[in-house]
């Protein structure tokens, strides 16, 4: 008989403090022999790994890197190679977890990988882990409730037209800018029409050692804000 394939894991490692790891996240990574993490093909290493290399010993795991780029991290391109390796794993019968930054199904390179998953190798046992997402902590540490009540709270990444988020500004309570470094220049003009620019709220690597928070003007004039930056506005 064929021995079962190992469970595959999408496993979210919180913001950057280790401690927002959750239990079930830090048992499962002690207990699979390998690890996936995403890594930007241009980018620093993998925010993911760092993360858990906080938490627990890695030495001994078989760490396998899935390389992304903006055009073909949806295509699978960049990343066959690697999730083959891991098809490899699997069928051996060994448990292999995917990590990512905050949580997996919220703007996750990982759903990529578990979408394609499901289409390809639907016999294959996927688990999703939820982890705290960079929305939740970063509001957290800017002490900015996200919704009450009957407010609406609408989430977006920043490939979006600031026209777009001048009919948002209209109509949520509380609009969170995920990926959101390259054009803060471009919304403080459209903040200051509707004159929410002191209701701007810019947090930078929430709740890593080198995390800032920076209101008004000072968060859009920002220029250190890097790729692990998001926005939050709150009427
Ligand atoms: C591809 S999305 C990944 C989101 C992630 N899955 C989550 O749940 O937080 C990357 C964006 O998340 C935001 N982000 C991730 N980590 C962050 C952090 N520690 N502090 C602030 N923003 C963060 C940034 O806006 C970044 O451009």
């Amino acid at each position: 008989m064929n021995k079962p394939w190992g469970r595959f894991y999408g496993i979210g490692v919180g913001p950057g403090d280790p401690e927002l790891m959750t239990l079930k996240a830090i048992q499962i990574l002690h207990r699979v022999p390998v690890i996936c993490y995403p890594q930007a093909v241009a980018g620093d290493r993998s925010m993911a790994l760092a993360i858990v290399d906080r938490a627990i010993p890695l030495e001994g795991k078989v760490l396998v890197a899935f390389p992304f780029t903006m055009s073909s991290a949806n295509s699978g391109v960049s990343w066959q190679k690697a999730l083959n390796k891991v098809l490899t794993y699997l069928q051996e019968g060994k448990d292999c977890a995917f990590i990512t930054e905050g949580d997996p199904f919220t703007y996750s390179t990982f759903i990529y990988v578990y979408e394609y998953m499901r289409h390809h190798y639907p016999h294959v046992p996927v688990e999703v882990v939820p982890g705290v997402s960079s929305v939740m902590a970063s509001a957290a540490r800017a002490g900015v409730p996200l919704a009450v009540g009957k407010e609406r709270v609408a989430l977006l990444p920043a490939l979006y037209h600031v026209t777009e988020i001048s009919h948002l500004l209209d109509h949520w309570d509380t609009i969170v800018l995920l990926k959101v470094n390259r054009v803060l220049a471009d919304l403080a003009p459209e903040l200051a029409r509707k004159g929410l620019v002191e209701k701007a709220v810019l947090v930078r690597r929430a709740t890593l050692p080198e995390e800032q928070i920076s209101w008004g003007h000072e968060a859009l004039r920002n220029e250190t804000a890097d790729y692990f930056s998001l926005l939050i506005v709150r009427r």
